[in-house]
């Protein structure tokens, strides 16, 4: 994983509100202008949407967490009759598009600096609160996930979505400790964690990172609202459209990647299967293939250094059948009405 906890790194100096990444590199795949209607599916402290708008753009902000659309009607009232926001998750953005569609859909993945720095959402090993977890604030708690799983799927869990070394080790250690006590808070789990965990003088990073950041996406389901953010995208744009996706780990990457590359008829074929005849593209890929930050950004912004940013353009083809199987991704979804 190219930068594995990333998100849960608390900044040098205390809280800061979120400092938007690629925000330039967006703004130019995106092509936002006078006349056109933008969903920010991450509406996060609005710093793309603000910027949208400021070029002269109408948007329409998306975000599941309560907090932040409540936090947004500073924003609404400034650009007054130009900034819609709504409370949804962005896998249900295309049951918020017009009839005639969006000419751009941008997606900046993950977790802002305000979510990791209150602790009681419980996102952040290093400040202590609930294991919570969930952006939404409805559903399955990391909480949840840790007293109820059985050991084999928090193996899976840690295993695919951490990619952690020692998952095994770790859920077994879990599910000692919870027959006794079951876990409430975040420093509970990361001390548990630190006293399993192998550690070398030469590891970088705290042993709970892999963990917490294996339960925050399985909690959110984060892969799979991705996956089905990008077909949605797909229904949503007009031709012409741009669809600009910025994440910070290889998983969603490749997830991104994958879709593009499926979308765009470029998929290598294999001479062991037979022939299929080409599906006409949907997207055309936009500027270069992958954006990463430039070094005076990611200077300022550690948050930067893991960010990739990939970009399409809607083309005039008709929108495919969804079709989860473009992705390998393994099913985990199944554990995620656990406890519900
Ligand atoms: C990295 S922040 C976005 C920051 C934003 N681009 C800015 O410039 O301020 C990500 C935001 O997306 C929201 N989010 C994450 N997953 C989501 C989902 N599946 N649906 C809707 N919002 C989501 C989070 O609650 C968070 O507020």
């Amino acid at each position: 994983m190219a930068n594995p906890g990333e998100d849960v790194t608390e900044p040098e100096g205390g809280p800061v509100r979120h400092i938007p990444v690629l925000l330039a590199e967006v703004l130019d795949a995106l092509d936002p202008a006078e006349g056109k209607l933008i969903l920010d599916g991450t509406f996060g402290a609005g710093g793309y949407s603000s910027a949208i708008l400021d070029a002269g753009a109408q948007v329409i902000g998306l975000d599941r967490d309560p907090t932040v659309i409540a936090s947004g009607r500073v924003l609404v009232e400034r650009y007054a009759g130009r900034l819609t926001l709504i409370s949804s998750q962005f896998s249900d953005l295309a049951e918020h598009a017009p009839k005639d569609g969006l000419d751009g859909v941008v997606l900046d993945i993950g977790v802002s600096s305000m979510q990791i720095d209150e602790a009681e959402r419980g996102f952040s090993f290093q400040r202590n609160g609930p294991l919570d977890m969930r952006m939404s604030r409805a559903g399955v708690s990391a909480a949840d996930v840790v007293n109820r799983a059985k050991v084999g799927d928090l193996t899976r869990i840690f295993g695919f979505l951490g990619e952690e070394k020692h998952s095994g080790r770790i859920a077994r250690a879990i599910e000692k400790r919870r027959a006794t006590a079951p876990f409430t808070t975040t420093r509970e789990l990361a001390n548990l964690i630190e006293t399993v965990s192998p550690r070398k003088a030469k590891d970088k990073i705290h042993p709970a990172t892999r963990v917490f950041q294996a339960l925050r996406i399985f909690v959110n389901d984060e892969l799979g609202e991705l996956a089905q953010a990008l077909f949605a995208a797909e229904r949503a744009l007009k031709p012409g459209g741009r669809l600009v996706v910025v994440t910070f780990h290889s998983l969603e990457d490749r997830i991104v990647k994958q879709f593009f590359a499926d979308r765009s008829g470029k998929v290598s074929g294999s001479r062991h299967l037979p022939m299929v005849e080409a599906k006409p593209a949907t997207f055309e890929t936009v500027g270069k293939s992958v954006v990463h930050a430039t070094d005076a950004e990611a200077e300022i912004n550690p948050r930067a250094r893991s960010a990739k940013l990939r970009a399409g353009l809607r083309t005039h083809s008709a929108a495919r059948t969804v079709d989860m199987s473009i992705f390998d991704l393994p099913d985990l979804a199944s554990l995620a009405t656990m406890g519900a």
